[in-house]
């Protein structure tokens, strides 16, 4: 009983035909369903699961060529064997498009019947194992395409978070500049990322920031010197002056020097509010690589990451010279009220400037300086005018209301959020070296640095300008006393750097 899981079906309107090929499959252990016709056959297909159908054309109701095509629109894997006695090209050619796999001709002989059914089983049980080996493969294919796809994914939205992070971390235009020229490198793996700054009004580009290059400087050299040679910049320019977008030329025998060395060249222009503000050119030189549009996608982005920054650091420092402008304007309107004091913010800040300068101070530290020295009295805002305007000596409970002003500056500092260096040097720049100051008494290194610098610079202003209740003392006498008082009051190392300046502009009367 070898064959006992399959079923065949055999169709054909002649019951003697069904009886012999019945008995004879039978006996083999097939399991066998007749039909008289393509209908009955239907129906028998429709509850049991048939292996093999042989079917006679020429039937009532529904012929074998119908059936056949019947079958195929339901199990096109159902293979369907034709019986005829009258075997027609015509007959044939419609039976393959139906899907019939083989057919034999009246009288059938039963042996061949049974091998053709052996043969036709084999074959669909070798299809069957091709078609499942075929969609495993296609689906092991789509697998890794997909997680190729998911890994590129990754990989873009992983660079494009290092872009807007880098951004943020950024907090001047110099920093953003260099930030896209490292990112050129880092991201496109470009050979020499260059940015400049684009002039619209007279058409020309300079140069902010470059990248190191890793090929040889004779051949950077020839093309560049030390800059963005003469060529490569008409270049860029001749291109953004046609093409404003961001794009990509490799060789187009525009420029001969330049296609003699750089192998492919992208211009992505940096544009805020639609204008040109700058423009990003990565060059590769090796031959073999090319900047692909996923590159220029990339650069496309760090240039639109890189003009929102800038924009948000134009607000801030308009917002920031916004804000200093309308404290300054406090500072002013205090001294306007008090004759003997006009001015003498602005000469404070200007000798500590110096003073810092002397003492080698950085960049930054001057700046804060200056800053501080502008709006040191601020807190004089907060005394009342009887106090702050009195002629003559000052009564003790007087005095220590003056003495709240470094307090009040350092609060009203301290509510912008933006100082917090400022508000320390305004709140103790009345402290002492010796620690006898206000308003906390700090002493010596706890005072910070550049309050000990504006202590000199403010004593000594004061000291030299008439006062409400006394007049200006001479120059000298005033260099006098901040010597004899060094280490006392003030920071010895700030004197030293007043006395070897004092000699310069700080003495010129203004
Ligand atoms: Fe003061």
């Amino acid at each position: 009983m070898k064959n006992n899981s399959i079923n065949i079906l055999v169709v054909d309107d002649e019951e003697g035909i069904l009886d012999v090929t019945e008995g004879y499959f039978q006996r083999l252990g097939y399991e066998v369903y007749t039909a008289g016709n393509g209908l009955e056959a239907l129906e028998i297909l429709n509850r049991v699961t048939i292996g093999c159908v042989f079917t006679d054309i020429n039937m009532p109701k529904m012929d074998g060529l119908k059936l056949a095509e019947k079958i195929r629109e339901k199990d096109n894997t159902l293979p369907v064997v034709i019986m005829t006695g009258y075997p027609s090209l015509e007959n044939s050619i419609q039976t393959l498009k139906n899907g019939v796999v083989d057919y034999l001709i009246k009288p059938v002989n039963l042996e061949q019947m049974e091998l053709t059914l052996q043969r036709i089983l084999r074959e669909r049980e070798l299809f069957i194992e091709n078609l499942i080996l075929k969609e495993e493969v296609e689906r092991q294919e789509r697998l890794k395409q997909l997680n190729r796809e998911l890994l590129e994914r990754v990989d873009e939205v992983n660079t494009l978070n290092r872009v807007m992070e880098d951004f943020s971390l950024t907090d001047s235009s110099y920093g953003i500049f260099n930030k896209i020229v490292d990112l050129g490198v880092e991201e496109l793996k470009a050979d020499k990322v260059f940015f400049h700054i684009y002039s619209d009004e007279d058409k020309s580009l300079v140069n902010m920031a470059s990248s190191d290059c890793g090929i040889e400087n004779d051949i950077i050299n020839s093309l560049f010197g030390n800059n963005l040679s003469k060529a490569a910049n008409e270049f860029v320019l001749d291109v953004l002056s046609t093409d404003q977008n961001p794009c990509l030329i490799a060789g187009q025998g525009k420029n001969e020097r330049l296609d003699e060395v750089v192998h492919s060249l992208m211009i992505v222009p940096l544009k805020i509010r639609d204008k040109i503000f700058g423009v990003a050119t990565a060059f590769l030189f090796e031959k073999g690589r090319a900047f692909t549009e996923k590159d220029i996608y990339y650069m496309n982005f760090i240039t639109q990451k890189a003009a929102s920054a800038i924009e948000n650091i134009a607000l801030y420092e308009n917002i920031y010279d916004n804000l200093f402008a309308t404290l300054y304007a406090f500072v002013t309107a205090i001294e306007v009220r008090d004759l003997y004091t006009r001015k003498h913010s602005t000469r404070v800040a200007k000798y500590a400037h110096m003073i810092a300068k002397e003492m080698q101070c950085s960049e930054e530290e001057l700046e804060v300086i200056n800053f501080a020295g502008s709006l040191h009295d601020i807190g004089k805002i907060g005394i009342r005018d009887d106090i702050l305007l009195k002629p003559g000596a000052l009564t003790d409970e007087e005095f220590e209301k003056i003495k709240e002003h470094p307090v009040i500056g350092a609060d009203i500092i301290s509510k912008m959020g933006l100082w917090d260096r400022e508000m320390g040097i305004i709140r103790h720049h009345h402290e002492r070296f010796d620690g006898r100051g206000y308003p906390d008494g700090l002493k010596g290194g706890e005072i910070p640095g550049l309050a000990r610098i504006l202590c000199v610079a403010d004593s000594f202003d004061a000291m030299v300008s008439d006062r409400s209740y006394r007049k200006k003392m001479e120059k000298s006498k005033a260099i006098g006393i901040i010597k004899e008082n060094s280490g006392s009051q003030f920071d010895p190392e700030a004197v030293q750097a007043f006395l070897r300046i004092e000699d310069q502009t700080l003495l010129d009367d203004d």
